[in-house]
């Protein structure tokens, strides 16, 4: 089992789209796949059809450190289980702000999540106690990135901020690479742009993936309509991206 952060702080970069989309590609291939939605905001909890403010039981029983089991929890959806965001999460980036909450995401898998192939981990456009959650719990970093300054910008910080959960509990936590996102290759900006963040990855010790995920109307439809890219458009650049990204996430995990 495997634990995968999906993590910027940076909103808007895709984050939320990278998580259902390579749990939809992971499950496709036969795998085990359970997602944990850590945003306040349940972004990828509306995906599968569900409105965090209905839902009961969900990821703020985890970081409460309540003793719940995966049957509990869980919601079956097309692309894998799905731990949910559910009406309380919101207000726990506040609540446990001062409390020693980091570990619990990560105690509640190593007490549940064996069953898994991999566990994603979708995170909020802040570095507050539910992304570092999300840090302790991790094995591997994804950092999806759209192909813009201000998008890069804030990726020193996020380094520090995994430096600092490498020395205070999770040593071996390892950043697999940053994806590029709502990608554009035509334009000379973009390929300025792909330069400076292949700059930026090797300044953290990281690459870029190989694959870029390019604009794609058919990802914003597919999430309109509640369906995994895969389902709604599997012809669509934005299922055929997502496809290669997973084949290079399951070369790069080993
Ligand atoms: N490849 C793509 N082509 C077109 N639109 C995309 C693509 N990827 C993501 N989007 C759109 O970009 C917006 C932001 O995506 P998403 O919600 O996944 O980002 P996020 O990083 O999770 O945001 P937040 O920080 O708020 O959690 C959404 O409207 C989504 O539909
Ligand atoms: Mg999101």
């Amino acid at each position: 089992m495997k634990v995968i952060a999906i993590i910027n702080q940076k909103g808007g970069v895709a984050k939320t789209t990278t998580a259902q989309a390579l749990a939809a590609g992971l499950t496709r291939k036969g795998l085990r796949v359970l997602s944990i939605d850590l945003d306040g905001q349940g972004n990828l909890t509306l995906l599968s059809g569900h409105d965090k403010a209905t839902i009961s039981a969900g990821t703020s029983d985890i970081l409460k450190g309540k003793a719940t089991t995966l049957d509990q929890l869980t919601i079956s959806t097309p692309q894998g289980d799905l731990i949910p965001a559910d009406a309380e999460l919101a207000a726990m980036e506040r609540e446990l702000a001062n409390q020693p909450a980091a570990e619990r995401t990560k105690k509640w898998i190593a007490a549940n999540g064996g069953s898994y192939d991999y566990i994603l981990l979708d995170t909020p456009p802040a570095l507050g106690i539910l992304a570092i959650n999300a840090l302790m719990a991790a094995d591997y970093v994804i950092i999806p990135t759209q192909a813009d300054i201000f998008s890069l910008q804030g990726i020193g910080q996020l380094y520090q901020t995994i430096a600092t959960v490498k020395q205070n509990g999770n040593p071996s936590l390892q950043i697999m690479g940053i994806l590029a996102t709502r990608y554009n290759g035509r334009t000379n900006l973009t390929k300025k742009i792909t330069a400076t963040m292949e700059d930026t990855a090797a300044q953290i010790g990281t690459r870029v993936f190989n694959t870029k995920i390019r604009e794609c109307t058919a990802i914003k439809e597919a999430q309109t309509f509640g369906r995994n890219i895969f389902e709604y458009a599997p012809k669509s650049n934005g299922a055929i991206d997502y496809e290669q990204f997973t084949d290079e996430f399951m070369k790069d995990v080993r």
